[in-house]
């Protein structure tokens, strides 16, 4: 079966082209960062704008590269949700176009079902049941993932998503956007212990996340320095701060293992691709005879190829959309 997705739940414009949930045949992603850099987030207005702009000719070029016409598509695969609900429209409401003027069957995805099973689109697969830790701009999750098909979320972020923490933190320190990269970046030269940036835990038994304080300390630091005419140490920063994310991240995504009994560990979203907190996952699962498992960066960030993938199991589930289906910003589920 030959499926074209479409995502754009948020600032990326994704197209792809996929043989079944295993071959990708191509995977376009427009991303919008010189939109919205200068204003060190997205702007959601000026997000819908430009994917209206991308939207046919990403997926002009995901066919092209993957050299399959229109007319044999088989399925048409668009993420309906959550996301920015103007970004959604445009991406939705063109995959529902395309499908009812081709007579295409068309499925709506969640986006976050399309992170869980990413780690699918690679050639390493976890077996059933695993744990899977996303992270990104917009979410910060734990999830029990028991087949293709069946999600629990164990716990989620009471504030800011991991993501959104970077992409602060950066325009704090005045790095640009998105944060994530950067931070990284700058890390790597900074020492992680130089700055005890709070661990937020919450309640003993909680999975759920918090980086809001984490943020406000970085603040207080940053002001702190400036008031004393202190210079500002941006590598150690980042260091510092980077360690308390991924501290935080492996501690809680390791416990839900335990306390599930479950012994593969997965990751997925655009944090992910963090070359720290990929590192420190690994060590704490080879210490607990856990298995780990990542998604190849490219599909780590949103991108449709994950969205095909999903959806081809939720046609073979029959879930096929009406015209009248309708986008979603909030997912009950996750
Ligand atoms: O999944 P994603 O592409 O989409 C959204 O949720 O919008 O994730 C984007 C987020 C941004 O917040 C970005 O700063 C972060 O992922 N990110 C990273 C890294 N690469 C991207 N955060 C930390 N380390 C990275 N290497």
């Amino acid at each position: 079966m030959l499926i074209l997705a479409i995502e754009s739940s948020c600032d990326d414009t994704a197209a792809a082209v996929l043989q079944d949930d295993r071959t990708v045949l191509s995977n376009v992603i427009s991303s919008q960062y010189d939109v919205h850099g200068p204003f060190g987030g997205i702007v959601p207005e000026l997000a819908s704008r430009r994917h209206i702009e991308s939207i046919w000719p990403v997926v002009a070029e995901a066919l092209d590269r993957a050299k399959i016409g229109l007319d044999r598509i088989d399925l048409i695969a668009a993420t309906q949700g959550p996301g920015l609900v103007g970004s959604l429209l445009v991406g939705f409401t063109f995959a529902k176009g395309l499908a009812m003027v081709r007579n295409i069957p068309c499925v709506g995805v969640d986006h976050m079902t399309g992170h869980l099973l990413s780690v699918f689109l690679g050639s390493r697969h976890p077996a059933f049941p695993y744990i899977a830790l996303i992270v990104s701009g917009g979410n910060t999750s734990i999830h029990k993932v028991t087949d293709r098909r069946t999600f629990e979320c164990l716990g989620r972020t009471r504030d800011d998503a991991a993501g959104e923490a970077f992409d602060k933190v950066a325009k704090l320190l005045d790095l640009g956007y998105p944060g994530g990269p950067v931070i990284s970046r700058l890390a790597d030269r900074g020492n992680p212990r130089a700055i005890a940036f709070p661990r937020a835990w919450l309640d003993h038994n909680s999975l759920d996340f918090s980086f809001s304080g984490l943020k406000t300390s970085v603040v207080n630091h940053v002001n702190t320095c400036r008031q004393k005419s202190e210079p500002l140490n941006i590598a150690d920063i980042c260091a510092s701060f980077q360690e308390a994310v991924v501290e935080v991240l492996v501690a809680k995504t390791i416990r839900a293992a335990l306390e599930q009994d479950i012994n593969t560990i997965v990751i997925g979203g655009g944090v992910s691709s963090n070359q720290r907190l990929r590192e420190a996952m690994q060590k704490r699962c080879s210490a607990g005879q856990l298995n780990f498992f990542s998604p190849e960066p490219i599909f780590c960030t949103d991108n449709a190829a994950m969205i095909g993938l999903a959806g081809y199991h939720h046609y073979l589930h029959g879930s096929t959309i009406v015209p009248d289906t309708d986008v979603y910003s909030r997912s009950p589920r996750h």
